[in-house]
Parts: C-alpha cells; structure tokens; sequence
C-alpha cells in the first residue's frame, strides 16, 4: 500500500472507540503530555444528535461505586457482590483493585465538569440496582447517567484539543493493528475511501461490545465487535465469550430490530414489579432478592415464564414507583417514542442482548498479550464480570481501566517502532449476511442454548462467505461473523449452566469454574488456556 504523508499520523497512544473507557484513556493520556489520536466510527460529537455511537450514552442506572463514608458499605462488600453476581468466574485479584480505584474515578469525572444527581444535603444521590446488597449506584440526570458521562468526556476531549496533542478522528474505522517485531506499531484505518496509517508504540481498544450480534439488542448500531477481531487478528487472546448478557427488560415492540430502548433496572430498585401478563409476580419464589436478583436470574424467570405463557413479554408495573416520569426521563421518552403510554402503569418487556460480559484477555492494567496493544471497557475481559456482570460495574470498570491504560501508555511513550506499510488491499474474510447471522444467533446462541442448535450456527458460520473487505459495512460483518465464531465455540465448549450461559442440554454447573480463552490460529478459533495466558502478559509485557 502506497501512503502519502497526509495519510500518516504518529502518536504515542491511539485509542480507537469514543465511548467511557476510551475517552477516559485520551484525555488522561493528553493531560499527562502524550499525543493521542482517537479513531471514532461515528460521526462527529453533538450532545442533541439523535442516534448516538456509543453504548456509553445508553447508560441509564448509573456508575456502581462505594460511598467510602457509608458505614453500611466497603469495597469488601462490593467486591462480594461482584463475585456473587459473577457466578464462580470473576477474578477478585483483579477485581478489588479495579473496584477500589471507583471512587477517585468518580471524582476524577465530577473534576471534569460531571453532574451527578444529588440528596437534599448535597450528598451523591445513590439507588440500587440487582445483585447490590446496598443503595450505591451513583446517577445523573434520573436515568440519563451514560448521557452524562459521555458529554463531560466528549466535552473535555474538544476542550483538550485546542491545547493539547489530542485528535480525534471522526468517521473512521480501523481495518488492522499493525506490528512490527512483536511490538504493536500502530493502527491501519480507513476514513471514508481513504486508507490511512497512524504509527504508534501503543494501541488501546475501547471498541465496545457485540450486540448487533443478535436482532434486537440495548446497543448502539456500531456495536459490532470490531475490537474482539482487531484483537484475534493481532494475535491477542479472548475469554469467557459465551457469557452474553441478556439484560431482563429491554422494551418489547413486536418485530422490532435493531437497537431497543433499555428500562434501566434502577426502575425496579425504585420499586418496579415484573409481572405477566395476569399480573402475576415474575420472580416469586425465584431468588431471596426478587426481581432484585442478578441479571441472569431475572432474565431466565422471564424466559421460563414466557416459554410456559406462550406470551410475546412479560410487563414491569411501574405504578408503586414514586414520581416516575421525573426520576426516569429517558425511559420515559423511549416508551412514548415507541407509541406506548408510561401513565398506563405497565411497560412490556423481554430480555434484550446487552453486554459482553468477556472479551480480550487483560491484565490489571488492561495489556493483552500483544505487547503494546491494551484493551478497556466492555471489548476488555479484566476478571471482574465473570459469567455475569453485576448492574453498573461496567461504567465503572471502564473509568478506572481508562486511567490505567493511560498509564500503561505513559510508561512506554518513546518506545523506538519500526513503521510498517500496512497490507490492507485486497483482505478476504468470512462475511454471514448480518440479517441472517443475527437470527440465527437469536434463535439458538441467546439466553439459552443446546448442542444441537449450536451446532446447526457453527456449520452456517463455517459456510460463510469469503469476501474482500472493502466498506465499514463489509469490516462490522466480518467483525460479527469472526465474534460469532468465537461465542458459539465458547458456548459449545461449556458443557455446563453458569452465569448468563443457561445450556438446556447441561442444566447443572460444574463444581469447578473454569475460563476459557481463545485465539486466531491459522484462521483456526483454538482454545488457549486462560491462567497460564493472563500469566505471560504480566511475566512478557513491560
Ligand atoms: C440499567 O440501567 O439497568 C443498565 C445498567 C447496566 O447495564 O449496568
């Protein structure tokens, strides 16, 4: 590929996503004097634009973080209910710092310009959601806390660009990670028609998660996992991909695809109640905490409940929630937008695609086994969402992990790289026609699945075509087609039920939990195995 000049950036830190984690990563990083280069898919920040790139600003419940006054509250405590949640897989060596760091990492934010909702007293105001033993998840504007976040960073980015070193790209998408004797040495992407190099020692994927892997999904349109094929392309590793978190009330409309608007759980902890459809309780008799159970308890009671009604959704009664359309502007105007009447008391519900609860294998400090490649945020398998993610971890985990790769860049600024031309013409991939895979995926590889359903994916998966990879269309299905591999080997490999992996065909679960990793082989999704690859990173990687 022949390059001119104007086609090359140079950086010390390319972050390539503009969600949480990533724009916490890039200021942080330009604060300390780096030069950062964002590459963002979507187009170019408005607070008001109506579809918005990121799952960050989607975000309803909040940022889960320890009050470390509260006498009824600790980081301990926390870090209980994120193994509990987690369901045998979470990692508390890298949890309970990750968790600890919270708190500064919610001033950090509060320092760059972040409201949070407050008590009368001037208190950060704090609601529960499922699996918290206690009232600390932290929001802002109601249910409108993603939003926030992702203004106050978005915000301090275009502040910091008219200063400091820090780019962002807007409208591209990155086709490769370069290397260059087993170094990272930057990012080959592509804006518009045009193909384009940033040479770099270090690399951060903050890409986001996978949820255009299923028909309707809480995600943005670009959630496409591009970060988890930039990684296995690169040589990184992934883990515990089985684990897709189905959140329990996404908001049902008959046929619809694509992204869906979430009722944040925080509903339920304000008092929201599941019911069906003759108003009886969902979760009674389910789990000691109801309809405050984790996730995957929650959306699997809806699941039986549906799969025995024969109803197309259950419903959340809103009528015991004091002052709703106040407390939940967003969710208020997403049931309007989709013709229904929140004053009715009832907003009909199922379990929507919502998290990635694995991804690339980091370590405490988010390094890969790449050298110089490092991932954040929900494309990030830290340890700390298990086989299940506990509500609002993940705005958190992607704060405190922002900060740290900055901090990983910042130690290997000047590292000398050998620029590389990258060799992105005429790339073939497997491509499954998106409408397609997606059904496909709903059908058999959501809340629950069995050998033979899995099966019957992998063989339409091993059948897809090979293309050449020319739009960002052609680069997202490739993403989701490689992602889709991975998940189905994964879930086919866990002969067991754990977390948000139910296996019809294997409802026990194993007395020993296990992670498993995977990586690109020859083509070839081969399994890895996870300690020993978390062990290399942190013997390896400097
Ligand atoms: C919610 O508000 O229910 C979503 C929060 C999360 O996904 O952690």
């Amino acid at each position: 590929m022949q390059l001119t000049e104007r086609d090359e950036m140079r950086a010390d830190l390319v972050v390539v996503g503009a969600g949480v984690a990533g724009l916490t990563a890039a200021v942080t990083a330009a604060e300390a004097g780096l030069r950062v280069v964002v590459l963002h898919k979507g187009a170019a920040w408005q607070a008001d634009r109506p579809e918005q790139s990121t799952a960050t600003f989607y975000a309803q419940g909040g940022i889960a973080v320890v009050d470390p006054a509260a006498p009824d509250d600790s980081v301990d405590l926390h870090l209980a209910d994120t193994i509990a949640a987690g369901a045998g897989l979470t990692d508390p060596t890298t949890s309970r710092p990750i968790l600890a760091d919270g708190p500064t990492a919610v001033s950090g934010l509060i320092g760059w310009g972040a409201e949070f909702d407050r008590t009368a007293a001037g208190d950060l105001a704090r609601t529960r959601e499922g699996g918290h033993s206690v009232r600390r998840i932290v929001h802002a504007g109601g249910d409108a806390t993603g939003a926030a976040v992702q203004t106050t960073l978005s915000r301090r980015l275009h502040a910091a660009a008219t200063t400091l070193p820090i780019e962002c790209v807007d409208d591209s998408i990155a086709v490769g990670i370069l290397r260059a004797a087993g170094q990272v040495s930057g990012v080959a992407f592509r804006t518009g028609d045009r193909d384009r190099v940033v040479h770099a020692p270090t690399v951060l994927l903050a890409t986001g998660g996978s949820g255009h892997l299923y028909a309707a999904t809480t995600n943005p349109s670009g959630a496409t996992a591009d970060g988890i094929a930039l990684a296995l392309h690169a040589g990184a590793v992934v883990a515990d991909m089985e684990f897709i978190q189905f959140h329990p009330t996404m908001l049902h409309v008959d046929g619809a695809r694509g992204r869906r608007t979430l009722i944040s759980e925080a509903v339920r902890g304000e008092g929201g109640r599941l019911v069906d459809a003759a108003g009886r309780s969902i979760t009674d008799g389910v789990h000691p905490r109801g309809d405050l159970a984790p996730r995957d308890v929650v959306a699997n009671a809806i699941e039986a409940r549906l799969a025995a009604s024969g109803d197309p959704c259950v419903y959340l009664d809103i009528r015991g929630v004091p002052d709703f359309e106040r407390r939940f502007p967003t969710v208020t105007a997403g049931v309007i937008a989709a013709g229904l009447d929140p004053s009715s008391g009832r907003i009909p519900v199922v379990p929507g695609a919502h998290y990635l609860c694995g991804g690339v294998l980091t370590d405490v400090d988010g390094r890969t086994a790449v050298p110089g490649l490092l991932a954040a945020g929900e494309v990030a398998r830290t340890g700390l969402h298990g086989a299940n993610r506990l509500a609002s971890n993940s705005l958190l985990e992607g704060l405190v992990m922002g900060r740290r790769a900055a901090a990983v860049a910042a130690a290997r600024r000047g590292r000398p790289i050998a620029e590389v031309d990258p060799d992105v013409h005429g790339v073939l991939a497997p491509m499954m026609d998106r409408r397609g895979l997606q059904d496909r995926m709903t059908r058999s590889v959501a809340l629950r699945r069995d050998a033979e359903g899995l099966a019957g994916v992998a063989a339409d998966l091993a059948h897809a075509t090979v293309r050449p990879v020319r739009t960002v269309a052609d680069a997202e299905d490739a993403a989701l087609t490689l992602a889709a591999r991975v998940v189905v080997a994964a879930a086919d490999a866990r002969a067991e039920s754990r977390g948000c992996h139910t296996r019809t065909d294997h409802p026990q679960t194993d007395p020993i939990a296990h992670t498993r990793s995977f990586g690109l082989i020859d083509g070839e999704i081969s399994v890895c195995a996870g300690s020993d690859v978390i062990a290399d990173i942190q013997a390896l990687v400097p």
